[in-house]
């Protein structure tokens, strides 16, 4: 009798011992974080800063690689109800995770009260340099400089004929293949593409050595920074590294090459890097073309392959959509006159539906699915707190996936477009405001 009532008190005190050291450990961010707002901390939303240094992002990631990314949300919606903002900790930050279209609006186009506010680990992988990394004054200089020549009609004008016999070419030859990795492909095709557009021409082997070194490197963007050999991330800077040698030797290459010969009028992205100085005749130096460098071919490839590679995907699933897509391409062919050769802008234009594909697989997809910023000041959003220095999240996903704005919102329906103009801040594929790079759909 006596032995049960010893094992009972060593049970409770044990049960009770780890009772209590987990309530220590879920309150150290609190008081590291909260505590220093003093009674501000009452206005902030709901939420859960997790444990200590981690915060949430386990059960983040553990989400993200189920089938059920959305359950990361939707614990903190079931937890604390449909607030539309939520406190967390993550990427190593206090932040605010926004999830309603009027609210990520707002973060994204106020730039008074926000800067960008990607996490460290992202800078380290992209570049301090990049325009994840530099001031305000600096990022909007080269925004205007680098992002016309890939943005817009004319943009794709010049390098639709480029497009257009790399796609066709690699279509033969894949259906010559049998077999194909179909995203590893597409990655190749869209990096051959944005490297032309920047660097003229690279050898194979250059473009499938930086190709590879990506592929790491956006595993290890996704990862904890865990810098140990064998974690994702420590790859991953492993690969910056090569990736930044590789670009060296192109630089290198391209001013010895300048230097020996004239100006000529075939100048791209490399090119405009090189001349542009700043109102005090200021070039950028090697490291900030190369950030920069890093930062576009990344952007340029990773979410136009993906979304490639789901339009598709989603085209197969759906006979019905497909066959309307199909027959808009072959009306457009049609009528296309018999001198013609290849694509027109025109004949973009007139694609209406397949658009509509592409605008659907963005939203159900949203590959982008939260963009970064951090507040400069106070500010207050729908009644709650944002504190100076916390992070930002826009949950583009939620809202995206939200059935009042999208009925049925998992389905895939390109036909939902045939009506709707989506209101301000509820389609949000490439975020708003000055940091959207908004490649405009014909
Ligand atoms: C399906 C295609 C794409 C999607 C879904 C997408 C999505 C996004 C999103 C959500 C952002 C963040 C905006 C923000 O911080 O508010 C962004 C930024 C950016 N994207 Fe894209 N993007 C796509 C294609 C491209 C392409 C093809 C390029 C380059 C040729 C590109 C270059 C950039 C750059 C440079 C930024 C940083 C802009 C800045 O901070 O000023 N993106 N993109």
């Amino acid at each position: 009798m006596m032995e049960l009532g010893f094992t009972w008190v060593v049970f409770v005190a044990i049960f009770g011992g780890v009772v209590a050291l987990k309530w220590v450990l879920r309150s150290v961010n609190l008081w590291l974080y909260e505590t220093k707002l003093a009674d501000k901390r009452f206005s902030l939303p709901p939420g859960d800063l997790g444990w200590p240094f981690i915060g949430n992002m386990w059960s983040f990631l553990r989400a993200f690689k189920s089938t059920d990314p959305d359950s990361f949300i939707s614990s903190f919606v079931a937890r604390f109800g449909h607030t539309g903002m939520y406190k967390t900790f993550m990427f190593g930050s206090p932040s605010i995770i926004v999830t309603v279209p009027e609210a990520c609006r707002r973060v994204l186009s106020d730039d008074e009260s926000f800067k960008p506010g990607w996490p460290t680990s992202t800078m380290n992988l992209i570049g301090k340099k990049s325009f994840v990394g530099i001031s305000s004054d600096e990022h909007k200089r080269l925004r205007r400089l680098t992002a016309a020549p890939v943005n817009g009609h004319e943009a794709l004008s010049m390098y639709m004929g480029y497009i257009e016999d790399n796609v066709v070419s690699d279509l033969d030859k894949w259906a010559s293949l049998g077999q194909v990795e179909f995203l590893t492909e597409l990655r190749k095709l869209t990096f051959t593409i944005i490297m032309h557009i920047f660097l003229s021409s690279e050898s194979k082997q250059v473009m499938e050595a930086l190709e590879r070194e990506y592929t790491a490197l956006n595993y290890g963007i996704r990862a904890m920074e865990i810098n140990i050999p064998g974690f994702a991330y420590h790859k991953a800077l492993k690969a910056r590294r090569k990736m930044v040698a590789i670009f060296q030797s192109i630089v290198d290459e391209r001013r010895e090459h300048r230097r020996k010969n004239p100006p000529t009028s075939g100048r791209d992205m490399m090119d405009a890097l090189m001349d542009v100085e700043d109102e005090n005749g200021r070039k950028l130096d090697d490291e900030e073309i190369i950030d920069v460098l890093v930062m576009y071919l990344n952007a340029g490839h990773e979410s136009s392959g993906h979304i490639t590679m789901w339009t598709t995907i989603f085209l197969q699933k759906h006979p019905e959509f497909f066959r309307r897509a199909k027959e808009e391409q072959e009306e457009i062919i049609k009528n296309r006159p018999p001198t013609q050769n290849g694509l027109t802008l025109k004949e973009v234009r007139q694609m209406k539906y397949l658009s509509q594909v592409i605008d659907e697989t963005l939203r159900l997809v949203t590959f982008s699915f939260v963009v970064f910023r951090e507040a400069k000041t106070d500010v207050n959003i729908s009644g709650y707190l944002i504190p100076k220095g916390w992070k930002v999240m826009t949950w583009f996903r939620s809202v995206h996936l939200d059935p009042t704005i999208y009925p049925d919102p998992k389905e895939f329906n390109p036909s939902r477009w045939d009506e709707l103009t989506p209101k301000a801040g509820t389609y949000l594929p490439f975020g708003a405001g000055l940091n959207s790079l908004i490649l405009s759909a014909p």
